[in-house]
């Protein structure tokens, strides 16, 4: 399914996306990677041709997701370099957690402007290309925080769950085009994202989110490329986290019960 494929990875320089990279160039597809530290997309590039006996085309494109500019410039660089892209990945993200009230608007704004805007801009950059070629799939990462709010969370969860509004929309409207969407949902999984988290987090934030088991990047990857391979529209790698969405899905009233409570025993709040 992916050999020979054209796929661009936003954030392909560092945890998921860099993963995904290592995988998808291993079963043959070329790749362009985006992100804005261009040392570190360099290294990835070189640490690819061990991972892949297939000869395949690698290439670093630094760029920054909330730059619409930057983004469709890019688009059409990848598209002179690679060719037409067949897959989309926007793996790009950050986070930021902390009491509500400790958080400024200016993050709100940064972390709506990278993975949602930058989501938004990724799509419009590549669809009209998907459009000439009569087929294209798009893998939004999301998260289980775009499915459900969490404590500390508020920034980060806003945006995901505007990315799975968009996703959502776009599934519906762009399958008559032959466009396939994916939406992943993953809980916490070990990544450089959660190395710098783990440093500065609540102590409430801690507590929840030990309710669901932290994954390896390596299983959350397999999962995601496993999930493409069968089509699968929402991909949430982890049993356990199956478990927890379904109950979240046909239960929230039990969900919603069970973090209060472990809340209620762990609160501190801003002051604290
Ligand atoms: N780790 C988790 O527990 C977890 C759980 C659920 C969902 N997710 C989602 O999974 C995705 C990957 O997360 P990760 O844990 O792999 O994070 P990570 O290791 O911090 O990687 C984030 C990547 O995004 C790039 N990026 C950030 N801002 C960017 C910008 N403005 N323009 C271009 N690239 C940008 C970074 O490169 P530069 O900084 O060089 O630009 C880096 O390549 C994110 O969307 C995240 O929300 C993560």
């Amino acid at each position: 399914m992916f050999e020979g494929k054209n796929i661009i990875i936003t954030g392909g320089s560092s945890g998921l996306g860099e993963e995904l990279a290592y995988r998808l160039a291993a079963k043959g597809a070329n790749l362009a990677l985006v992100a804005r530290d261009q040392a570190r997309l360099q290294s990835v590039v070189k640490n690819i041709p061990s991972a892949t006996a297939h000869k395949v085309r690698v290439e670093a494109f630094q760029s920054d997701v909330c730059d619409p500019s930057s983004v469709e410039q890019t688009g059409r660089r990848i598209v002179e370099t690679i060719g037409i892209p067949d897959i989309l990945i926007n793996s790009a993200g950050i986070i930021s957690e902390n009491y509500f009230e400790k958080l400024p608007l200016e993050t709100f704004q940064k972390v709506m402007d990278t993975n949602f805007f930058g989501t938004l801009y990724w799509i419009k950059a590549v669809l009209p290309y998907f459009q000439k070629k009569g087929q294209g799939r798009i893998v939004n990462i999301c998260s289980m925080a775009g499915l459900m709010g969490t404590f500390g969370y508020s920034p980060y969860c806003s945006s995901k769950h505007a990315v799975t509004g968009l996703t959502q929309s776009l599934r519906v409207e762009l399958k008559p085009q032959n466009i396939r969407f994916h939406l992943v949902c993953p809980a916490e999984f070990t990544s450089p994202m959660v190395d710098q988290l783990n440093t500065y987090r609540t102590a409430e934030n801690r507590k929840i989110v030990q309710t669901i088991p932290v994954l390896s990047l390596e299983k959350v990857a397999d999962e995601i490329i496993r999930g493409i391979e069968k089509d699968k529209y929402l991909i949430i790698p982890g049993a356990i986290t199956r478990l927890f969405e379904i109950l979240n899905r046909y239960f929230p009233s039990l969900t919603r019960w069970t973090s209060d409570l472990i809340i209620r025993q762990c609160y501190k709040g801003p002051k604290g």
